[in-house]
């Protein structure tokens, strides 16, 4: 169903390589190159087999500002394009001219093993809004589509949901290839016991995985915003904010009495806004209404890192508390270290901020794999159709 690397000679056919290397900038560099560093094998890979490879990726949400001028400085692909140049060790072209006619010539006139890369796609709105046009656009530019975008996967984007059909052959990245089989694990037969770990924001998608996930998971522990979720649909006050209703009844597909789901037994809370004063440790149905719940607390530590230290598979997507605050990182801090210590076989991670707090911990080598995938994770998770990789496949 999907072709690997290795089932295409690719000499000196031009590739249109989907990546997704919408990374955080700031001042014109890069602060994180992960995503462009799980790229580099299937980089290689193509300019060692003799293609001529087109770079094709996004950055941020360039229509949130109007201004075209000021939209084009904050989103230019640029600071990506000098940081791959800078990690290949090589030049590479970079190509800002309106997709058309000129940007054919340019791929056609390249050698192989030359790499360029093309300005933020979604500088075009047709790329967001899905367009066949824009699609077939992009399509003159390659004879064969590689996907290496698990992360972006879950979006119905032109250059995702589309593009790959249009073009004869479409081929799966090395990373994302990996993202499948090892996220996979998480449903199939994964070593006993699993225990999930579900915390951070984003509720809605993650009640759905939560919801999913239980199915094969031991231990379900929550903690962060889907844990105040669960706590109000079990009437237990949670102080404020009050998750949005139609949140609350999603997280009412749970069932309650599971005796596999871990809530919180104590919480730190603040009433200071920013959480920068009149803190306090306290139970989750004594939590005052002016109160934030920033944290869980000791006896909820001391509970999830005892399971965890029974583990033979872990999963963790979303820090426990206001992790980069230092008087509120204790819970995610001691999460992350029980699993980096516990002797189970298969540990994984994912999501932006899970993977921050595990690379700011230093503890990113004792994960057995860390997903490039937020939202994209949760999606393949939660086993929804994802338009990224149903247009992958070859039949
Ligand atoms: C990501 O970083 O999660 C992906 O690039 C998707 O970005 P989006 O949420 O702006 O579509």
């Amino acid at each position: 169903m999907f072709r690997p690397l290795t089932d295409y000679n690719f000499y000196n056919k031009q590739v249109l390589l989907r990546c997704d290397f919408n990374v955080p900038i700031q001042d014109g560099k890069v602060l994180d190159d992960f995503k462009i560093q799980n790229a580099l094998f299937t980089i290689k890979f193509l300019k060692k087999a003799g293609a001529k490879i087109c770079i094709l990726t996004h950055l941020g949400r360039p229509w949130d500002i109007k201004d075209k001028k000021k939209r084009q400085e904050k989103f230019t692909l640029k600071p990506v394009y000098e940081k791959l140049q800078e990690l290949l060790k090589e030049d590479i072209y970079f190509i800002s001219d309106e997709i058309g006619r000129g940007v054919r010539r340019k791929i056609k006139k390249m050698n192989q093993g030359d790499i360029a890369m093309l300005e933020n796609l979604r500088f075009y709105k047709e790329e967001q809004e899905n367009k066949e046009k824009f699609a077939e656009k992009l399509s003159l530019l390659g004879d064969v589509f590689v996907g290496e975008h698990f992360s972006v996967c879950h979006r119905k984007n032109a250059s995702i949901a589309i593009l790959p059909q249009l073009l004869p052959d479409r081929i799966m990245g090395h990373q994302l290839a990996k993202e499948i089989e090892m996220l996979s694990r998480i449903f199939n037969h994964p070593p006993k016991p699993l225990v999930v770990v579900i915390g951070g924001a984003k509720v809605d998608s993650k009640i759905r995985v939560g919801v999913n996930l239980l199915k094969s998971a031991d231990f379900l522990l929550f903690g962060g915003k889907i844990a105040n979720t669960i706590l109000t649909v079990q009437g237990i006050s949670i102080g404020k904010p009050w998750p949005k209703e139609a949140v609350v009844q999603l997280a009412r597909h749970f069932n309650l009495t599971d005796t596999k789901i871990y809530l919180p037994v104590d919480v730190i809370v603040s009433s200071d806004p920013e959480g920068k004063d009149l803190i306090r440790e306290t139970a989750p149905g004594v939590v005052r209404k002016d109160e934030d719940i920033f944290d869980i607390g000791p006896e909820t530590i001391y509970t999830f890192c005892e399971i965890i230290k029974s583990a033979g598979s872990v999963f963790w997507a979303g820090p426990l508390g206001l992790y980069q605050t230092e008087q509120y990182m204790k819970g995610t801090k001691a999460i992350g270290e029980a699993i980096a210590n516990c002797n189970a076989e298969l540990k994984i991670v994912g999501g932006g901020e899970t993977v921050a707090a595990v690379r700011s911990l230093g503890l990113e080598d004792r994960f057995t794999f860390i997903s490039s995938g937020g939202g994209a994770m949760l999606s393949f998770l939660s086993r929804e159709r994802m338009p990224g990789l149903e247009a992958l496949k070859t039949q």
